[in-house]
This record gives C-alpha cells, sequence and structure tokens, in this order.
C-alpha cells in the first residue's frame, strides 16, 4: 500500500542525536498530559525512551483508551497499529504516525476487496454462514471491519487460540487472515493437523483450490506471512542447541511451522518478555523475532544470556521508519499547533471494527495476560 511521507526539513534530518533529544525533552515538557506516546516493543532504543507506555499492538491501543485527557496520541509503531488505536479513542484524541509510510508488508498482503471477492467465490461452493473470517490485529481497520460485518473477531498472536475455539462454536470453517502461519502453527496447537488446512492464494482462482478441498478443510489460510519473521530456519536452531545444548528456544508464531514445532516455547511478543523474565538465573536464550525486542531483552536481563535465533540481524523495515528525527519533527509541530500525520478511520469503518475488536475483548474478559503493556 502507498503512502506518502514527504522528506523532513533539514533542521530534523542534519540534527545530532543530542540535538534531537533536546528537541523531544522540551516539546515532551510543554505538551505535558496532553501527549501520550506509545512504543511498539520492535521500536529503536532512541525512540522507545520517550515512550509513556510500552507494549504490544493491541495492549497499546487499549492504554490510548485509557487516557482522554490525552489530546495526542503519538503511536511509535506502524499504520495498522495507529488506526486501530484511532478506532478506539474518543474523536477529540488525535492519533499520529511519525512516518506515513511505517506499514506492515504482512498487514498490506490481504486488503479488503480480495477478501471480500474471496468470501463471494467461497459463498458458491460452502455455507457462509458457518463460515467464521478471523482477522490478526495485523491488518488494515478495512479488513477488521468486514469481518465485524461477517460475524468474525479479531485475534492477536497472545489469543488467536481463544478466538479460533470461540469461531469454532459459530461455525465449522475459519478464513483466516493475512498471516497463514499465526493460523496454522494455532490450529496445530489446537490438535488440527495439516490436512485440515489449505492456503488461499488470493492471486488465484477459487485461491487456487478445488470446491472439494474448500468443502473438506476446517482452516482456509490466507496466503500471507511475515518477512522478518520467515528467516528463522531448522538451520538456526540446530546450530544454537549444536553449541548451547541446555539453551532455550522460543519463537513468535508468525514463525513457520517448521520452527515453531521444534521450538521449546512458542508465543507473542508480550510471552517471550515474560518467558525470558521467568527463565532461570544463567540461563541462554535464543529468540526468534524482530531483533530490537531481542537486544532490548538482552540489555535488560544481564544475568541471562539472551541471543537472536538468526546471528544476522533481523530488523522490521518499516518499525525502524520510526526514528529520532520523525518524533522530534512530530513533537515540535504540535507544540505550534499543528497536527501533523494524523491516522483517521471513517466513521462506517470504525463502527463495524469496534464490533470485530469488541468481540475479541468479549472473548478474552477476565483474561488480562492476553493484552498486556506495561507503563513506563
Ligand atoms: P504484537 O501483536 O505482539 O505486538 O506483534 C505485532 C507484530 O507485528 C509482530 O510481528
Ligand atoms: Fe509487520 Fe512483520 Fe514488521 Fe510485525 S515484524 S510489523 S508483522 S512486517
Amino acid at each position: 500500500m502507498l503512502r506518502l511521507q514527504s522528506p523532513l526539513p533539514e533542521r530534523y534530518r542534519d540534527s545530532s542525536p543530542e540535538a534531537l533529544d533536546a528537541m523531544i525533552a522540551a516539546a515532551k515538557a510543554t505538551l505535558g498530559q496532553r501527549l501520550f506516546i506509545l512504543g511498539h516493543h520492535y521500536q529503536r532504543d532512541e525512540v522507545m525512551k520517550w515512550a509513556d507506555a510500552r507494549g504490544d499492538s493491541y495492549r497499546l491501543s487499549v492504554l490510548a483508551q485509557e487516557r482522554p485527557e490525552a489530546d495526542y496520541i503519538v503511536f511509535c509503531g506502524v499504520h495498522f497499529m495507529a488506526e486501530s488505536a484511532d478506532i478506539l479513542t474518543s474523536a477529540h484524541q488525535a492519533v499520529i504516525l511519525p512516518d506515513l509510510n511505517a506499514g506492515c508488508s504482512m498487514a498490506d498482503m490481504a486488503d479488503v476487496e480480495e477478501v471480500s471477492e474471496a468470501w463471494d467465490a467461497l459463498s458458491e461452493v460452502i455455507d457462509t454462514d458457518r463460515l467464521v473470517p478471523i482477522t490478526y490485529m495485523n491488518s488494515s481497520a478495512a479488513l477488521k471491519a468486514f469481518v465485524g460485518e461477517h460475524g468474525g473477531a479479531v485475534c492477536t498472536s497472545t489469543n488467536a487460540r481463544e478466538i479460533l475455539d470461540w469461531a469454532f462454536t459459530r461455525g465449522d470453517k475459519v478464513l483466516f487472515f493475512p498471516d497463514q502461519h499465526l493460523g496454522r502453527n494455532t490450529g496445530i496447537a489446537m490438535g488440527y493437523t495439516h490436512d485440515d488446512m489449505r492456503v488461499w492464494n488470493p492471486r488465484l482462482e477459487l485461491g487456487g483450490l478445488t470446491e472439494q478441498e474448500c468443502q473438506d478443510s476446517t482452516f482456509l489460510l490466507w496466503k500471507g506471512h511475515c518477512s522478518v519473521h520467515q528467516r528463522f530456519t531448522p538451520a538456526h536452531v540446530a546450530a544454537f542447541r549444536a553449541e548451547h545444548p541446555d539453551g532455550i528456544v522460543i519463537a513468535h508464531p508468525e514463525c513457520s511451522h517448521d520452527i515453531c514445532s521444534i521450538a521449546d516455547q512458542v508465543g507473542s511478543t508480550d510471552f517471550i518478555i515474560r518467558a525470558v523474565e521467568a527463565a532461570p538465573v544463567g540461563a541462554t536464550m535464543a529468540i526468534a523475532t524482530e531483533i530490537h525486542l531481542v537486544n532490548r531483552l538482552a540489555a535488560e536481563t544481564p544475568d541471562k544470556t539472551i541471543v537472536s535465533l538468526d546471528p544476522l540481524v533481523c530488523p522490521c523495515s518499516t518499525m525502524f521508519r520510526i526514528d529520532g528525527p520523525h518524533l522530534a519533527w512530530i513533537l515540535e509541530n504540535l507544540v505550534d499547533g499543528n497536527v501533523l500525520n494524523r491516522i483517521t478511520v471513517d466513521p462506517d469503518t470504525t463502527a463495524w471494527a469496534k464490533v470485530s475488536l469488541q468481540r475479541m475483548l468479549d472473548i478474552t474478559q477476565g483474561h488480562p495476560e492476553m493484552a498486556s503493556g506495561r507503563q513506563e
């Protein structure tokens, strides 16, 4: 999806890190309680140090909702996260994404036109009243609205299993998008097999499947993936275990099933943070997720050895777009009364997207660990 971010003025492009820090600190002090800066776990340290709250994608939106006094929510994360925050916050709150080109390549692998076409094609061969659409949080607001309107729910990597359990009380098949890997890993953890699943390729007629395959499968998994998490391979696991026979491998469920099936533990960004905290002092752990989170865990947990499962760096290039210059530019403009890069979701989309988000909340109610974050 093309989103155009204009180049920054020289004042920000050419400033030293120290000068940028001074601009951000001064603007933050001036804006006070009117400003709330959210930092996703994958953000760089130069940005994260300014965050008022850190968390996973969903929890940050909830934290924004719980801060009605904040007029400006500066979301240091990616586009779908800022949209979710706009959906959940009140009209007077402006949600701002410091760089409009900070998208998510996985979220962009499914758009509402393609999903609507898939739904229509499936309605010719199966009973779509028994088909429940489930979208990962990493999706556009338009897709969340589609799901709300068609009786489904949003899920996160933390609560995917609980949401899928719910889906099978509503129907007997699931159309899961955009991440086939989260769908597959969760389905297999629930006791389903690869034979119960088919990949839906939106570029092919009827997703590249036969009518019989559509009828026989329980999971229709959208052909989408996260390129950051696809870098991890079983060879990385073997190399780590050869060097650290007692080492612990933790993988994010966006990794392929080849990795998740041999990892010691599998879970979301928040699960990974808690697993590192819970590991015994002296443990050596290899983490299969975005490098900024891994490096931060390594720095903040000196009594354990934390490494990336892939020894080569694997940053999320879109998360990486948010940096000190963009943050300073956004904040100084707010001080001057200019709200730049506001992310807004139209009222109709908001109404239906809220339905699918609210279903997720209702399903996971009473399980606060399903979506956690931390206030700084
Ligand atoms: P979380 O839902 O854990 O924040 O992860 C989002 C993401 O983009 C993972 O790649
Ligand atoms: Fe999207 Fe992958 Fe980046 Fe997460 S790590 S924001 S899924 S591209």
